[in-house]
């Protein structure tokens, strides 16, 4: 595969297995753009910014030619279709994500059937955790150091300790 493809989602915060995701798109795609969704409906622990900040210091020891870190409010294929992808890159865990990334897919190519969803599987280390159960046991004060790069470690400890 070749092209520009954009990964969405909401990486609040980003993990590894975000990450593995990026890698492994990397390997697929020319270029790839990280895009951190301005999701009103969904309540958020960090803003789009602290987002984008995160993922960017988590990428800073790749391509940065050929990896991008961005925002977008709105539809993801008008996005998309903006930015000039060829394709909408996801990560899949298991049967648990299949259902809602199966809805997904189908209505983005009803949407904008020129654009394919294109989905990975996360790398098996990775296979069990996610932003929501990161977020909720680092609350308690659950070491997440293994779990997520860096800044996502530093920004949720400067969060709960501020909570
Ligand atoms: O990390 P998430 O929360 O699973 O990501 C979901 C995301 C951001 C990819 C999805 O909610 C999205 O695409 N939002 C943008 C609005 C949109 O296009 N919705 C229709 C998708 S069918």
């Amino acid at each position: 595969m070749s092209g520009l493809a954009v990964y969405p989602g909401s990486f609040d915060p980003p993990t590894l297995g975000h990450l593995s995701v990026v890698d492994q798109g990397l390997a697929l795609f020319d270029r790839l753009v990280v895009a951190v969704a301005h999701n009103s409906a969904k309540a958020s622990l960090f803003t789009p910014g602290e987002r984008v900040a995160m993922l960017r210091e988590a990428l800073a020891g790749r391509d940065q030619a050929r990896v991008e870190v961005d925002s977008f409010e709105g539809l993801l294929v008008t996005y998309a279709r903006s930015r000039g992808a060829t394709a909408i890159l996801r990560g899949l865990r298991g049967a648990l994500d299949f259902e809602y990334e199966f809805q997904m897919a189908l209505f983005n190519r009803h949407l904008e059937p020129g654009l394919q969803s294109v989905y990975l599987m996360t790398d098996h280390r990775w296979l069990y955790i996610s932003s929501t159960i990161v977020k909720e046991v680092a609350a308690h004060g659950a070491d997440i150091e293994a779990l997520v790069p860096a800044s996502a470690a530093r920004a949720l400890a400067e969060k709960f300790r501020k909570v």
